[in-house]
C-alpha cells in the first residue's frame, strides 16, 4: 500500500493478467493500481503524473477518488469536463483534500473517457481506529480483493480476474489463480471492491458464510449471507470466519453483463481460498459440479445503517423540496444513451470552470439539457425507472452518499432505515429505484451510470448543487485550462 502523500505516475504498459496480452494503462504499472491507504482523518496529498506515451491509446488522464465527498474541494474530483480538463502528457496534478469523517472502503479510477477499462483503476482505504466494529473481525491489512474483467476484444469481457488474476478461456498460456491465505481460527475482514468496467459479479465462497459490516463507507448492522452481487462501483466489507477444516476452498465470482454470463470451466471466474497448512493445489471438488446453491443471497433491503439517521425529507414518495425523475432511454441506432431525451456530451469548458468564470444559472451552464441545478439545504428526491433499456444498470452519484428508499425489485418504500450508499442499482423493467440525499455540498457533480462504455455514451447528467457557494479556485493556475486542449490533436478518438 502507499499512503496519502502517494506520487502516483500514470504509464502505458502491456500486461496479461489472464494469459491474453494487451497494452494497458495503468497507475503506478501494476493492474490493478496500488492500494492507496490512510487513516480517517488524514490529508491525501496525491500527485499524479500523466506519463502516458502510447498512440494508440487515450494519452490524457484524470483520477477520480470514488466514494469521497470532497466537502469543500470539489475541484479535485477529478471528474474530467466536469471540474477539470484532463491532464495531458508529462502534466502533473496535485490532488489535495481530507475526507474529513469518511472511513471504509473506496476506490480510485480514471474518470476520462473509458479510460479505466483499459487498467487504470485501484482500491482506496480509509481505516478506523475506532471502528465500532472491530470486534467483529481479527485481521484487516492486505487481504483485499478486487473483482475486476479483461476485455479482449472491447467491449466485450470475457475472464474475471480475482486479485488481478484469472484465466482467459482457452488463452495461451495457463497463468496462476489468485490465492487468498487465511488461518484456521482466525475472523478476517475481507474488502470487496469492483473495479468493474461492465458486468456485475455474483461473490461466494465453497463452505463459508460472510457477514456484511460495511457498505460504501457506511457501516450497517451485521448481516449474515452467503452470496453477493455486486456491481460497477459497489464495495462491500464482510467477515468470514476461516472456522472449516484445513483445506483449499473455491472462490467464485460469475460475470454477468447482457446475454454473457462466465462459468467454472476453463477456471474461469475463481480463486482458491487456501488455508494455512494445506496442501498448494487446487480445491478437491470440480468447480463446474457441485455448484453450492445461495440460501442466503444479499439482499438490499436487509441492510440497515449501524447508527439510524434520518431520511431527508418527507416520509413519502415525492415528499422531497426537489424531486426528479431521471428516465434513461437509448436511440434508436443503440449508440448513445439518454437522460430525459438528452445524451451528455462533454463541454469544452469543464462545469466547474464555467461557474467559476461567472455562470450563475444551470440553465446556463453547458451542456446545454444536463445540468440540473440544485438550491443549498434541500432535501432531493431521484427516481430512476429501470428496464427500458435492459439492465441492470448500476448508478453512481459524485458528492454524497444516498439513501436508498426503493431498492430494485420493490414497489413499497422504506423512509426508516435504508441503506446509504454511493452506487446502486436501477434493476429492470418495472422497477423505480429511488433515492434521497441532501444538498449540504457545493459544487458540480457528476450522477451516471457506472458501467465505463454507457456513461461514455451519454449515460450522465451533471448537478450543480448550490452554485454561489462552489469552492473558488484559482483558475489562472497552470493545471486549469479555461478551455481544455484540442482533443483530436493529442488524444486518440476511440
Ligand atoms: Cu467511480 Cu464518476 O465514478
Amino acid at each position: 500500500a502507499i499512503g496519502p502523500g502517494a506520487t502516483l505516475p500514470i504509464v502505458n504498459d502491456n500486461i496479461a493478467p489472464d494469459g491474453f496480452p494487451r497494452p494497458a494503462t495503468l497507475a503506478g504499472d501494476t493492474f490493478p493500481g496500488p492500494v492507496i491507504a490512510g487513516t480517517k482523518g488524514d490529508e491525501f496529498s496525491i500527485n499524479v503524473i500523466d506519463l502516458l506515451g502510447d498512440p494508440s491509446m487515450d494519452l490524457g488522464t484524470s483520477i477520480h477518488w470514488h466514494g469521497i465527498f470532497q466537502k469543500t474541494t470539489n475541484f479535485v474530483d477529478g471528474a474530467a469536463f466536469v471540474t477539470q480538463c484532463p491532464l495531458v502528457p508529462t502534466e502533473s496534478f496535485l490532488y489535495n483534500f481530507n475526507a474529513l469523517d469518511q472511513a471504509g472502503t473506496f476506490w480510485y479510477h480514471s474518470h476520462f473517457r473509458a479510460q479505466y477499462c483499459d487498467g487504470l483503476r485501484g482500491p482506496f482505504i480509509i481505516y478506523d481506529p475506532e471502528d465500532p466494529q472491530q470486534y467483529l473481525y481479527d485481521v484487516d491489512d492486505d487481504w483485499y480483493h478486487y473483482l475486476s474483467v479483461n476485455s479482449p476484444p472491447i467491449p466485450m469481457f470475457s475472464s474475471v480476474l480475482i486479485n488481478g488474476k484469472g484465466r482467459y478461456p482457452g488463452g495461451p498460456s495457463e497463468p496462476p489463480l489468485a490465492v487468498v491465505n487465511v488461518q484456521q481460527g482466525t475472523r478476517y475482514r475481507f474488502r470487496l471492491v469492483s473495479i468493474s468496467c461492465d458486468p456485475s459479479f455474483t461473490f461466494s465462497i465453497d463452505g463459508h458464510q460472510m457477514t456484511v459490516i460495511e457498505v460504501e463507507g457506511n457501516n450497517v448492522q451485521p448481516l449474515l449471507i452467503d452470496s453477493l452481487v455486486i456491481f460497477a462501483g459497489q464495495r462491500y466489507s464482510v467477515v468470514i470466519n476461516a472456522d472449516q477444516p484445513v483445506a483449499n476452498y473455491w472462490i467464485r465470482a460469475i460475470g454477468q453483463s447482457g446475454i454473457i454470463t462466465t462459468n467454472f470451466s476453463d477456471y474461469n471466474s475463481l480463486a482458491i481460498f487456501h488455508y494455512q497448512g494445506a496442501d498448494d493445489g487446487l480445491p478437491p471438488v470440480d468447480p463446474t459440479v457441485n455448484i453450492p446453491v445461495s440460501q442466503l443471497p444479499l439482499v438490499e433491503t436487509n441492510l440497515h445503517p449501524l447508527t439510524p439517521s434520518s431520511v431527508p425529507g418527507q416520509p413519502v414518495p415525492g415528499g422531497a423540496d426537489i424531486n426528479i425523475n431521471l428516465e434513461p432511454t437509448i436511440n434508436a441506432a443503440r449508440t448513445a444513451f439518454l437522460i430525459n431525451g438528452v445524451s451528455f456530451v462533454s463541454p469544452t469548458v469543464p462545469v466547474l470552470l464555467q461557474i467559476l468564470s461567472g455562470a450563475r444559472n444551470a440553465s446556463d451552464l453547458l451542456p446545454a439539457g444536463s445540468i440540473y441545478g440544485l438550491g443549498a439545504n434541500k432535501s432531493v428526491e431521484l427516481t430512476i425507472p429501470g428496464g427500458a433499456i435492459g439492465g441492470p444498470h448500476p448508478v453512481h452519484l459524485h458528492g454524497h452518499a444516498f439513501y436508498v428508499v426503493r431498492s430494485a425489485g420493490n414497489s413499497s418504500y422504506n423512509f426508516v432505515d435504508p441503506v446509504l450508499r454511493d452506487v446502486v442499482t436501477i434493476g429492470s423493467a418495472g422497477d423505480n429505484v429511488t433515492i434521497r440525499f441532501f444538498t449540504d455540498n457545493p459544487g458540480p457533480w457528476f450522477f451516471h451510470c457506472h458501467i465505463d462504455w454507457h456513461l461514455n455514451a451519454g449515460f450522465a447528467v451533471v448537478f450543480a448543487e448550490d452554485v454561489p457557494d462552489v469552492p473558488s479556485q484559482d483558475i489562472t493556475d497552470d493545471a486549469w485550462y479555461n478551455l481544455c486542449p484540442t482533443f483530436d490533436s493529442f488524444f486518440n478518438s476511440t
